[in-house]
Parts: C-alpha cells; sequence; structure tokens
C-alpha cells in the first residue's frame, strides 16, 4: 500500500478548472496532505485538464508523458477536468501510467477515489454525465487573496455546434442563491474584494429552477446587498440570454463592474447559424448598442473563431469588419479546432491551416489598432482601480485594474494593497497603464 503525503495540482483551460482545483487542494489539505509544486517528487499528481481545442488537449498530453517518463517511482496519476470527461476510462487504456480518471461532475468524490486507489491499487474512472453535487467550496484554498471565484452555474444547454463544454461539463444546473450569498458573505468577511461568478452562461442562472423565481439580475441585486462587498464581475454572458434587465442591473448595481464578456464568435450570419448560437450580427449589435446606451463607459469583451468550417474569405471579412466597427475591450481569438463529438466535425474542416492562421493574425492586428485607440482615448480620465500586488518590474510601483478590466500600474507601497483608489490614467505602455493618484475620490462608488 502506498502512503503519500504530497500532492501536486496541474491546471489548464477556464476559471471554472481553476476553481475546481482550489477545491481539489482544500479536500487534499483537510486529509492531511501537503501541497507542493514540485512534479518530479510529488507523491500524487494531479491534472486538471482542459479539450476545449486541440492544443489544450496536446498541452497536458505532453506534460504527462514526460513526467511519466521521468519518474521511476510510481507516483499516482489522475486526471480530472473536461478531458477526463470527454475520453472518460479510454484514458486508463491509452496511458498505462496513470491511476484515476475523475470527470467534472466527479470532483467531490476525490477522496473516496484516492482511497480505493492507494487500499486496492486498482484503476478507477468516475465520470458523470450530470453535475448533482456541491462542492464543498468553503474549504477551498484559494490562489488570490482578494479575488475569488464563486460558481453560480455548472454545464451548458446551448450545444454550439463546435464545442465540446456541454459534452464535458452536463446540462446546466444552477446553485441555490442563499448558498452563493452565504459563500460571497463569508468571502467579504475575510477581506475579498472582488468576486468573479463563474458559470458557462451566467445570464441562464436560475432558469433550470423555475421553482426559485429568481434569476441573474436578481441574484446580483442580493450579492449587492451584502455589507463591504467591493466588486463583483461575472463570465460568461451568452447573446441571447442579455436581457434588459441584467443590462439595468448592471447600471444601478454599485458593486457590478461595467464589463461584460459577450462572446460573438462570428461575424458572418450563415456561419453563426451554422455554429448554432441563434442570433445574427444584426442581433449581437443592437444588444451592444442597447447596452452601451444603458451603461455609460461600459466595456465589452468577446471571443472569436475564426476559420469554421466552409467560413469564406469574405465571411470571414465580416468578422474582421464586426470587430473594427464593435471596438470590443478585449478579445479572445481563436482559430477552429475540431471536437470529436460535437456535431460541426460532420463537415470537412475545408479552411487550411495556412489560411486560419492567416486570418487569426489579421484580426490580432485589427483588435490591436481597436485596443490601441480605445487605451489612447483613457488617457487623461480618472478610474477607480483596486489594487492588488505590486508590480513584478518594478517593487515601488503597485497594480491593480479598473472597474472595465484594464491593468494599470502607478508609484505606491504594499500598505495600498486591497484598497480601491482614484487615478488619472497619465501614460500607457503596451497593455498596461500608468496612473497617478487622485486625492478626491470620484463619488458614488464604494
Ligand atoms: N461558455 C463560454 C465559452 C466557453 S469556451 C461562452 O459560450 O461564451 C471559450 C471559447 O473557446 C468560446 O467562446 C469559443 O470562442 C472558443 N471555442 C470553443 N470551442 C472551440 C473550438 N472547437 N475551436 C476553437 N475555439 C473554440
Ligand atoms: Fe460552448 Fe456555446 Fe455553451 Fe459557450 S454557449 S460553453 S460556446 S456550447
Ligand atoms: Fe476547457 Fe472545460 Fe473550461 S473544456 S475551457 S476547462 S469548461
Amino acid at each position: 500500500m502506498r502512503d503519500p503525503q504530497t500532492f501536486c495540482i496541474k491546471t489548464y483551460g477556464c476559471q471554472m478548472n481553476e476553481l475546481d482545483s482550489e477545491v481539489m487542494v482544500g479536500m487534499l489539505e483537510r486529509r492531511g496532505l501537503r501541497r507542493t509544486d514540485d512534479e518530479q517528487t510529488a507523491d500524487i499528481l494531479i491534472f486538471n485538464t482542459c479539450s476545449v481545442r486541440d492544443l489544450a488537449e496536446r498541452k497536458v498530453l505532453g506534460k504527462l508523458g514526460q513526467v511519466a517518463r521521468r519518474r521511476r517511482d510510481d507516483p499516482i496519476i489522475g486526471i480530472t477536468g473536461c478531458m477526463a470527461s470527454a475520453k472518460k476510462e479510454t484514458l486508463l487504456k491509452k496511458l498505462p501510467y496513470i491511476d484515476f480518471v475523475l470527470g467534472t461532475n466527479n470532483i467531490h468524490q476525490l477522496t473516496s477515489v484516492l482511497d480505493e486507489v492507494i487500499s486496492s491499487s486498482q484503476r478507477i474512472a468516475r465520470v458523470d454525465d450530470q453535475f448533482s453535487n456541491e462542492l464543498d467550496y468553503a474549504h477551498a484554498t484559494r490562489n488570490d487573496p482578494l479575488r475569488a471565484h464563486v460558481s453560480i452555474i455548472r454545464g451548458c444547454n446551448k450545444h454550439c455546434t463546435y464545442c465540446i463544454v456541454p459534452y464535458t461539463r452536463g446540462s446546466e444546473c444552477s446553485r441555490h442563491p442563499d448558498d452563493i450569498v452565504a459563500e460571497c458573505k463569508n468571502l467579504v468577511e475575510k477581506g475579498y474584494k472582488e468576486i468573479t461568478l463563474l458559470g458557462q452562461n451566467v445570464n441562464s442562472y436560475g432558469k433550470d429552477r423555475p421553482d426559485w423565481s429568481l434569476r441573474f439580475p436578481d441574484l446580483l441585486a442580493r450579492l449587492d446587498r451584502i455589507p463591504n462587498m467591493c466588486r463583483v464581475r461575472f463570465l460568461t454572458s451568452h447573446p441571447v440570454d442579455m436581457s434588459v434587465e441584467l443590462m439595468e442591473a448592471i447600471r444601478d448595481l454599485p458593486t457590478v463592474c461595467e464589463f461584460v464578456h459577450f462572446p460573438l464568435q462570428a461575424g458572418s450570419n450563415r456561419i453563426l447559424r451554422k455554429m448554432n448560437r441563434g442570433y445574427t450580427r444584426e442581433d449581437y449589435e443592437d444588444k451592444v448598442a442597447a447596452l452601451r446606451e444603458r451603461v455609460p463607459g461600459v466595456a465589452i469583451g468577446t471571443d472569436i473563431i475564426v476559420g469554421f468550417p466552409s467560413e469564406t474569405d469574405a465571411e470571414f471579412e465580416e468578422t474582421n469588419e464586426a470587430l473594427r466597427r464593435l471596438k470590443f475591450s478585449a478579445a479572445f481569438l481563436f482559430s477552429y479546432s475540431p471536437r470529436k463529438g460535437t456535431p460541426a466535425t460532420r463537415w470537412d474542416d475545408d479552411v487550411s491551416q495556412a489560411e486560419k492562421e492567416r486570418r487569426l493574425q489579421t484580426i490580432l492586428t485589427t483588435q490591436e489598432e481597436v485596443s490601441f485607440t480605445e487605451m489612447q482615448q483613457m488617457l487623461g480620465t480618472r478610474v477607480e482601480v483596486l489594487v492588488e500586488g505590486t508590480s513584478p518590474k518594478d517593487e515601488k510601483m503597485v497594480k491593480g485594474r479598473t472597474r472595465t478590466w484594464k491593468n494599470v500600474v502607478f508609484p505606491g507601497s504594499q500598505q495600498l494593497l486591497g484598497t480601491l483608489q482614484t487615478l488619472t490614467l497619465t501614460s500607457m505602455a503596451h497593455q498596461t497603464f500608468v496612473g497617478s493618484l487622485d486625492i478626491d475620490p470620484i463619488p458614488n462608488h464604494p
């Protein structure tokens, strides 16, 4: 029987995976294991994986192979997360050196699975299709002392044709609002200043539980009333469910930051239809206009996929034009990667790698220009910054983010950490502003 003392967790993918890793660290520490970052000596190695694109999977498999080749002392190796859910027990066959596979909906079983692996040396796969057991967030070991992720809804019902997430995380399952409010209260009492609510589609919150009679804007209002709550953010918003009520909540609730991550994915209506996104480019632009009209100074972030099956050059240009026109404050740009088991694999992946690369470069350049112009226009304005740490480049400077997710550095000391400061943006370099402290705070913000 093995007697593990230490563990190492490697996390890939999105914020939901980061949160799940924090929960797993908490579970393992509570059973007396010690965390280490050293993959060469840890007795237990956990790879919390992502399957969203081929590259994400290849990264994990490369790392796994490398570690397994080097380690001669037979550590316990587990795969958790989306790749575990997508590939299930086939991973045990494919990778003879791994001991367990634990899906995204089975994280609560980590301790019992480890017990079984340790006592019986059996290889185990536990992968449920649906999320049903809430996790022990109260004991999660959080990586950041000021900013916390809080899960409000898991899974996704949208079934965009390219996307593996509905298969790796199951259908939508909202978390009870009382549990969310209690967790957030607790975090605020511990000194957390910024809460980011997580879900594949936070705007669907509560739709699977009509008996609760509570939707996402209502949840935001409840969180806004928590004493000393400082900032609330949320990720991700699906355009179809972006309601006027939500826009008004962003406008009216002082704690809710004016930043909405709101993926367009493509600028061509034919491609959007083929992606099963459920809106046209015009619908999307109308929602952006409505949001900007209601919430002055709101910043919008987006995700884009280029090279979707059969996307023509002209259709790609529509995406490029949309980026120019809509002036996103942040854009995550990807080239299409076929995912086994998703509907889009019934079409040929017929845009060549070189052409995908060209399209990606084109929109990267467009977005750089858009971001640069936006940042230039912000120079001289006053912003509220949550001070998050010392600048990695200069210890006499501190860094933080504005309500609209812009990076700012300014002269200051450790004592400012965790405070909200009002700054004037004086210059910029790359993606970061340099600011100077103002004496009077901006009114109306906590
Ligand atoms: N739930 C979120 C995002 C989930 S995945 C949402 O719907 O907005 C994050 C991003 O990865 C997606 O927005 C999409 O742009 C990209 N993505 C998902 N599947 C992909 C694939 N097969 N190939 C390339 N990019 C993909
Ligand atoms: Fe994937 Fe679409 Fe769901 Fe986002 S909304 S997770 S892109 S299926
Ligand atoms: Fe990746 Fe799963 Fe998140 S596929 S992006 S880790 S939901």
